[in-house]
């Protein structure tokens, strides 16, 4: 089941220049995007209210959409215009529209209740627009249920393992403690290794200093939503990092990364992984890029394997182990949330208990 009273990332921007429309599954649902002429987003329900067409298999006409089953019109707050071979139109023949945000060239949509989509509610992810800092918008699919990549993400601890030759490179990583704390809507996590050997194996030829290392990972998960902030980087050891001072030889990142259901058991991951050294280098970018994608592909192996063996495993119960203390505040915090959202009245048809 998902949180509805949330933004989530359903696309980004450059996903639709003038004139496109982009269907996408989004908690359950077929979503329609669409611009206006004047750039304006529109979010419907990818079905007419006729006998269900896809409104995807449409035409656009000026700022509405046809559907080309029987013809009727829509326009881009999902109002039924036109109906063929009558004047005016018949009842209930409008269909739902979402809010919708552009920010941080994303493209936020509400689901839920539309009278609390307070664009305030939408994280902080300003670095993905920051000049100062450079990245390259990614974008995996999964096949596995939302939950297991928030649970991946809640504990970091899987850098030493899943990641051992790629982005962790350390076993002090699982080893340490990270500071975990309910902050708001949000799970904080603060984990510091100091003074280690070398930097994290995909930082290798990129480095901006020799020898050992101090590296930080301090980041929010926003539950609704479920938006990761990051701010993480590796400074020369002793430098004064965990104090609050960066060297200008730090290299510092500041990722986003947004998981929106698609389904039960799939998911849209959208991310960013800005760096903020030597930030005018493009092939930086692009290499650092591809390398933190094949970290996060490694995720995806795992993860999806994982679904498939909890969906071999009937009732058979998961234990619970000591680093598990984050995965266990966020779980709590989303089924709070679901379960508040029902007594509410909130949860909408289509949904389904995953
Ligand atoms: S299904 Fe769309 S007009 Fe009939
Ligand atoms: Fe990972």
């Amino acid at each position: 089941m998902f949180i509805r009273n949330a933004w989530y990332v359903g696309a980004w921007s450059h996903e639709l220049a003038s004139e496109e429309m982009l269907s996408r599954r989004l908690l359950g649902e077929n979503i329609l995007f669409f611009r206006t002429a004047t750039g304006r987003m529109s979010a419907l329900r990818d079905r007419c209210s006729h006998r269900f067409a896809p409104l995807s298999l449409g035409r656009r006409e000026g700022d509405c959409i046809r559907c080309m089953y029987h013809g009727l019109m829509f326009d881009a707050d999902g109002k039924c215009v036109e109906e063929p071979g009558r004047s005016g139109v018949s009842p209930n023949t409008d269909v739902r529209s979402y809010p919708t945000v552009e920010r941080y060239k994303q493209i936020w949509i509400w689901m839920g209740d539309s009278t609390l989509a307070d664009p305030g509610l939408i994280p902080d992810c300003r670095f993905q627009d920051d000049p100062d800092w450079a990245s390259i918008p990614a974008y995996i699919h999964y096949n596995a249920d939302y939950r297991l990549i928030l649970d991946n993400l809640l504990d970091f601890s899987h850098l030493a393992f899943v990641h051992e030759k790629t982005l962790g490179g350390s076993t002090t990583i699982a080893q340490t403690r990270p500071r975990v704390e309910r902050v708001g809507d949000s799970v904080r996590f603060a984990r510091w290794y100091m003074n280690e050997p070398e930097i994290a194996p995909y930082l290798r030829g990129f480095n901006t200093f020799d020898g050992p290392v101090d590296r930080w990972q301090i980041y929010e998960m926003h539950i609704p939503g479920n938006v990761l902030t990051m701010d993480s980087g590796s400074a020369p050891a002793g430098t004064g990092a965990r104090n609050g001072h960066r060297v200008p030889e730090a290299m510092q990142f500041r990722s986003v990364q947004a998981i929106t259901p698609e389904d039960d058991q799939s998911s849209h991951y959208f991310w960013t992984y800005a760096h903020g050294f030597n930030a005018k280098d493009q092939e930086l970018t692009h290499k650092l890029t591809d390398r933190i994608a094949e970290g996060f592909e490694e995720d995806r192996r795992m993860i999806e394997a994982q679904q498939r063996a909890i969906n071999d495993s009937g009732n058979d119960q998961m234990a619970f182990i000591l680093a598990d203390n984050g995965l266990a505040l966020g779980r709590r915090m989303i089924e709070g949330r679901i379960a508040s959202e029902i007594r509410a009245g909130q949860t909408t048809k289509g949904m389904s208990v995953a």
